[in-house]
């Protein structure tokens, strides 16, 4: 672990695998052009092969290089927010490796926002493909420590840039379909997209077309129960022994940045039930229930 992106270039050059700080949470890098490289990913992280990893790259300009064809809101988003949460699916390019995308006919590409990983990009010049570096099913890291704790001797190299400030992974939209639909709601809200595209979104409703968007995710050891208010949370807690209440619904922004420490605190304490109070389904409320939902959910 250190700070050194010359060591991390260096690592990623020879193929290997180096956690990489971004806005949202930690991700476990590897060179997107390597299909050896990018094998390794998926056994470090115990993830299943028909999952798809998205590719980050250093600034918008980039995009073109994955995609085979940019359509006018795919091209708005990215111009307005990257660097940034927004994770874009589009026709892939037609070198883009199916180890990269599951086999799928789309990519998902990104421009994180974080200095020392978009240094490495500039530098590296290709695409990174890297998911959340965390074994696959658990909670995302975010900080350089809950790498190490999670993947340790698996990573070669752990770029450190500190806690992540968003807390939450990206929002994905899918821009291969007309209208976009969100995928996944992540650290941009669903309104701001919207209103960014005039309102000519799909309903993000019904069953979701991505591999790897399973219901039961991001869960800790301790079991997860969720409550609407603060009232019902502590009067469910105080007939279980030893449950703790998550409740930071006051500020979503500092709900969205500790979750994932939250929940491994609870682990690491001993903690068997979290009683968590969901958000309101509005800004950065809709991508802590999501998360929340998953990480209650058993199957
Ligand atoms: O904020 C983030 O997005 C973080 C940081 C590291 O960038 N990354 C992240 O990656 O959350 P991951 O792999 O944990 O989650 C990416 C999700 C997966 O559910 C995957 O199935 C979906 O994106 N995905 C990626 N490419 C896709 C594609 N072409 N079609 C459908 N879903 C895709
Ligand atoms: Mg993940």
């Amino acid at each position: 672990m250190g700070s050194s992106v010359e060591r991390a270039l260096e690592v990623l050059r020879d193929g290997g695998l180096v956690a990489i700080p971004t806005e949202t949470v930690y991700g476990l890098a590897a060179d997107a052009s390597s299909d050896a490289a990018v094998a390794r990913i998926f056994s470090a992280k115990g993830r299943p092969t028909d999952h798809p990893l998205i590719v980050h790259v250093a600034t918008a300009q980039h995009l073109a290089e994955w995609a085979a064809e940019i359509s006018p809101a795919a091209a708005l988003l990215a111009d307005t927010c990257w660097p940034g949460p927004l994770t874009l699916l589009v026709p892939k390019a037609a070198h883009v490796s199916a180890v990269v995308t599951g086999g799928l006919p789309t990519v998902g590409v990104r421009v994180p926002a974080h200095p020392l990983t978009t240094e490495l990009l500039q530098r590296f010049g290709g695409g990174l493909a890297a998911p959340s570096a965390n074994q696959f099913g658990k909670v995302s890291p975010t900080t350089a420590q809950h790498v190490l704790a999670d993947l340790g001797h698996l990573v070669d190299y752990v770029l450190d840039g500190g806690p992540c400030p968003v807390g939450v992974e990206s929002t994905i939209v899918d821009c291969s379909v007309d209208p976009p639909q969100i995928l996944r709601p992540g650290g941009i809200a669903a309104e701001q997209i919207s209103a960014l595209l005039q309102g000519r979104l799909a309903p993000s409703a019904g069953p979701s077309r991505a591999a790897g968007m399973l219901a039961a995710h991001y869960a800790p050891t301790a079991t997860v129960l969720l409550a609407d208010t603060a009232e019902a949370a502590h009067s469910l807690a105080a007939t279980r022994a030893g449950a703790w209440v998550l409740d930071r619904t006051d500020d979503l922004v500092e709900y969205a940045r500790c979750l994932y420490a939250d929940l491994r605190d609870a682990d690491l304490r001993g903690v068997a039930i979290v009683v968590a109070v969901l958000p309101p389904p509005t800004g950065l409320g809709h991508a802590i229930r999501d998360r929340l939902t998953k990480a209650a959910a058993t199957t």
